[in-house]
């Protein structure tokens, strides 16, 4: 009996670290593994990330009369981008995702959104205002918004921004 008891007793003294939250050397926790911890990969970033500085060289403008000079310089930004049809399948992809609920999908300025617009309406972009303008002035556009029109750099790469502008022109414009 007393055999017995010291038994327990000793266990019990053994097994009094872990209900104190120590722990034995052999009891690693499942965190201490050699595998990456989250925000720690150094895999590289896959392709179409966005980077968070750098990488983008249209200037920024600061108010509208720099806005208005950088829009007249990016004229001379040539697209890398060709109008093959396959960049314009993929610009109208992305067009109908991310202008088309203002501008309409006939470009006329009326797309759900669009509609509601009291002070400035959404740009018809059949106009030969938009169609005269280079390519390189669209990017810009694109690129850092104007006015209610917010700025693409975020929700597309550079060429997909480029994708959308050979499908803006080879599309509209054609049937006024
Ligand atoms: C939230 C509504 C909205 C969305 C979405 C939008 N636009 Fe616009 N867009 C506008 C408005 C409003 C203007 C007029 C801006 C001004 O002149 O103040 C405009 C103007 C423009 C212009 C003429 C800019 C200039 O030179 O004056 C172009 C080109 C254009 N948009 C293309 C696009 C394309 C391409 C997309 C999609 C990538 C897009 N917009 C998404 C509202 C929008």
């Amino acid at each position: 009996m007393r055999g017995r008891l010291r038994i327990l007793t000793l266990l019990l003294l053994t097994m009094l670290p872990l209900s104190n939250g120590w722990s034995y050397p052999w009891d690693q926790d499942m965190v201490d593994q050699p595998s990456e911890k989250p925000q720690e990969s150094v895999a590289p970033p896959g392709p179409g990330s966005v980077p968070t500085h750098g990488g983008e060289t249209v200037p920024l403008p600061m108010n509208d009369e720099q806005r208005d000079a950088m829009h007249e310089a990016a004229a001379a930004i040539e697209s890398p981008v060709s109008a093959t049809e396959e960049s314009i399948t993929r610009g109208k992809y992305f067009y109908e995702i991310n202008c088309l609920v203002c501008h309409g999908a006939q470009g006329r300025g009326d797309g759900p959104v669009g509609l509601k617009f009291v002070t400035k309406a959404p740009v018809d972009l059949n106009d030969i205002y938009t169609q005269e303008q280079a390519l390189g002035q669209l990017f810009f556009t694109l690129t850092r918004g104007k006015g209610k029109m917010p700025f693409y750099r975020d929700a597309l790469n550079p060429s997909e921004r480029w994708d959308v502008i050979n499908y803006v022109k080879s599309e509209f414009g054609h049937n006024e």
